[in-house]
């Protein structure tokens, strides 16, 4: 059975640990997963990356933001995630399009109709079937980030960029409760790995 998972959230919520984790409990019960992120994935969608995270770029504007994300994403899902889900495959995926929503449309203030149109465009109408949102206040996900060394270009967006986000994915999570479960992302990492594990499990049995 394919099924497609996303993980989401403010910077420091240990996605991407917790996919890690999730992806290694899925390879142990027999599911063919591919763990993968966004941007990135493939080697071109890893190349947009590097522009989009680059430091030095402080010139880049919001839309030309986006439409490097979705370029990425129309990349990633053609090349990878497709491919793998018509195998029966489990795809587990660090940030999908919901976070150009959250980022790019919240956080910036671009139109969020132009920007679900260009997605589906992007994503050719696929859309995730669970979607964990791994919530926590933006001062502690911040901290966090500046302590693993991680920083990127958009983590230096000001504060209240970072809780328009916050807000949009919640605003998000609310209009689609089937798709998303959110979650306490500042509780110990095992007790949230836990329920994401049970959540996936439970979708993998219907
Ligand atoms: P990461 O921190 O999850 O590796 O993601 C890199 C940064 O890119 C992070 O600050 C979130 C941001 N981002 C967007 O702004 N829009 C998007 O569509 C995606 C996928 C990520």
């Amino acid at each position: 059975m394919s099924l497609f998972i996303t993980l989401e959230g403010p910077e420091g919520g240990g996605k991407t640990s917790q996919a890690a984790h999730l992806a290694e409990h899925l390879r142990r019960l027999g599911h063919d997963v591919l763990l993968t992120r966004e941007p990135g994935g493939t080697p071109i969608s890893e190349q947009v990356r590097r522009v989009l995270t680059a430091m030095d770029n402080t010139a880049m504007r919001p839309e030309t933001e986006f439409l490097l994300f979705s370029a990425s994403r129309a990349q990633h899902v053609r090349e990878l995630i497709l491919p793998h889900l018509q195998r029966s495959g489990v795809v587990v995926c660090d940030r999908f399009y919901d976070a150009s929503l959250a980022y790019q449309g919240y956080g910036h203030g671009l139109d969020l109709d132009a920007l679900r149109a260009i997605t589906t465009f992007a994503t050719g109408g696929l859309t995730p079937d669970l979607t964990f949102l791994l919530d926590l206040p933006v001062e502690d996900g911040l901290r966090r980030r500046e302590v693993d060394g991680n920083w990127n270009r958009l983590d230096a967006y000001d504060l209240d960029f970072h809780r328009r986000v916050r807000q949009g994915y919640l605003e998000l999570a609310r209009a689609e409760p089937r798709r998303w479960v959110v979650l306490d992302a500042s509780r110990a990492p095992e007790v949230v790995q836990d329920e994401i594990r049970r959540r996936v499990v439970e979708r993998l049995g219907k």
